[in-house]
């Protein structure tokens, strides 16, 4: 049994504790959007926030996950507000959506601690792999992202349209509350 922080809830995972942290969250946490590209720590579609780091979740076993803080792109708003989130969806630096989550994760982590970072510094703190080339909307949209969390800037957090609010707000088993005690 390994105990962690996920998405601001502790969980307790029963999986062999040197499974990767990508598939404890996927397939035993229900958290499938991280995603997984190569498995080797080449193309960064796995990261998750780490006690605020962004890492590759296929190079971490559950065990070395063990008594840290995870945030998944599923906690890193609950409702698609997150900076990065907006800007990413506003400057269209989204195709095929498959490596979004990883770099939606490694800009949140660049923000936090560099709120204008330039091209060059997101383009080292973010070297996720894009096989559709999103690259240069990606620098404009990080950017922007640091606009709006610096508050010079916002964008609207509405889901785009033809997306049900209710359909955007996806549960999964992970991020429900725990059922409080029965009190037998
Ligand atoms: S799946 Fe982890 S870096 Fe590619
Ligand atoms: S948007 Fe398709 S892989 Fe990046």
């Amino acid at each position: 049994m390994t105990a962690l922080t996920v998405n601001e809830r502790p969980v307790r995972i029963e999986i062999d504790p040197q499974t990767p942290l990508l598939w404890a969250l996927r397939d035993a946490a229900n958290l499938t959007g991280t995603k997984y590209g190569c498995g080797v720590g080449d193309c960064g579609a796995c990261m998750v926030l780490v006690d605020g780091e962004a890492l590759r979740s296929c190079l971490i076993t559950l065990a070395e996950a063990e008594g840290r803080y995870i945030t998944t792109i599923e906690g890193l708003s609950r409702d698609r507000s997150h900076p990065v989130q907006q800007a990413l969806v506003a400057e269209q630096a989204i195709q095929c959506g498959y490596c979004t989550p990883g770099i939606a994760i490694a800009a949140a982590s660049l923000l936090a601690r560099n709120p204008a970072p330039s091209e060059d510094e997101i383009k080292q703190a973010v070297p996720n792999l894009c096989r559709c080339g999103v690259y240069p909307r990606l620098v404009r949209a990080i950017q922007r992202a640091g606009r709006v969390a610096r508050r010079q800037e916002r964008i609207s957090a509405a889901p785009a349209p033809g997306i049900d609010p209710a359909d955007a707000a996806v549960a999964v088993p992970a991020m429900r509350p725990a059922p409080a005690p029965s009190g037998d």
